[in-house]
């Protein structure tokens, strides 16, 4: 486990911590476990505000699905975004994507939800929009997006995915389609799913986030290690799910949070894919 730059991290090895915050944390993890399969309470909160024409790259069609794409399309490296409920317009990926791109890596940023992400408050209740968006469906139409990608010339395909997208990125970290998977504050995520990953993976994870909890991640950590899977599982400290993301600009404790989330995403696809 690595040290964080500017605070100390929750590490695996404060056993006594963990078995102290899951007392604490007893009575939301039961409300969780009732919402399994829905999004967490936190998914929704500060939704972004889309914009079709935000950031340095563009849109095109890849593999059957639109994408926000950014970066040198003769990049050897491509790195597949997986968004949240929100999708591929929100500000905050694409800024996102941006930044990987200024890494040498191609980003690609699909719009899995065909012209239809989650709205707030509209009248699709988020059981509903689930119902009609699972990630059975986005892990699927992955798979020829990066047969796209291959056909280019891209040598290696990584993937980082945020909530919803962690939970796709999770499928494909199953397969030999991606070199390298990321997930921020993923989404309904089980021991028995990450007992079946097979490439190195990063899981990021907020201390807040009661749907998949330090416990939990501690398990998951015992799996990958023991399947001898590369693995870094981080726990960034008083941070609730959906961090990385929907983060508010002007809160500086927010932004810093966030961009260390992103550096520590980045550096496991640099050294990955
Ligand atoms: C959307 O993004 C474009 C390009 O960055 C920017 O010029 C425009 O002001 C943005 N629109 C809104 C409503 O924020
Ligand atoms: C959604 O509705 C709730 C309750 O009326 C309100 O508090 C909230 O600000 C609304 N959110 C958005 C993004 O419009
Ligand atoms: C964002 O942060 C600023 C500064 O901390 C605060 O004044 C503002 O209310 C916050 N906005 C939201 C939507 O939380």
């Amino acid at each position: 486990m690595a040290q964080a730059n500017y605070v100390l991290p929750f590490i695996f090895g404060r056993l006594s911590f963990f078995l102290l915050l899951s007392i604490f944390l007893s009575l939301p993890l039961g409300h969780v476990a009732e919402e399994a399969g829905t999004l967490s309470r936190h998914c929704l909160e500060n939704p972004p505000t889309l914009n079709s024409s935000y950031g340095a790259g563009s849109v095109k069609e890849i593999g059957g699905l639109k994408a926000y794409v950014t970066g040198h399309s003769h990049s050897k490296r491509a790195i597949l975004l997986v968004s949240d409920v929100y999708g591929y317009e929100a500000p905050h990926l694409r800024k996102i994507a941006d930044k990987v791109a200024q890494s040498g890596f191609y980003a690609v940023v699909p719009d899995f939800f065909y012209g239809d992400p989650f709205v707030v408050n509209s009248s699709t209740t988020k059981e509903a929009w689930l119902n009609t968006h699972g990630t059975d469906k986005g892990f699927e139409d992955a798979k020829p997006v990066i047969a796209a990608l291959r056909e280019t010339g891209i040598l290696a395909v990584g993937a980082a995915g945020f909530c919803w997208g962690g939970n796709v990125v999770t499928k494909l970290a199953k397969t030999d389609l991606i070199k390298a998977a990321v997930l921020l504050h993923p989404s309904w995520i089980t021991l028995d799913d990450i007992k079946a990953v097979k490439i190195p993976i990063t899981i990021l994870a907020g201390e807040l986030d009661n749907g998949t909890p330090p416990k939990l991640l501690e398990q998951f950590e015992s799996s990958l290690s023991e399947h001898k899977v590369t693995n870094f599982i981080k726990i960034y400290p008083k941070v609730k799910h959906g961090w990385t993301l929907r983060y508010n600009d002007t809160d500086a404790t927010a932004v810093k949070a966030a961009e260390e989330a992103h550096n520590d995403m980045l550096q496991w696809l640099i050294k990955y894919v």
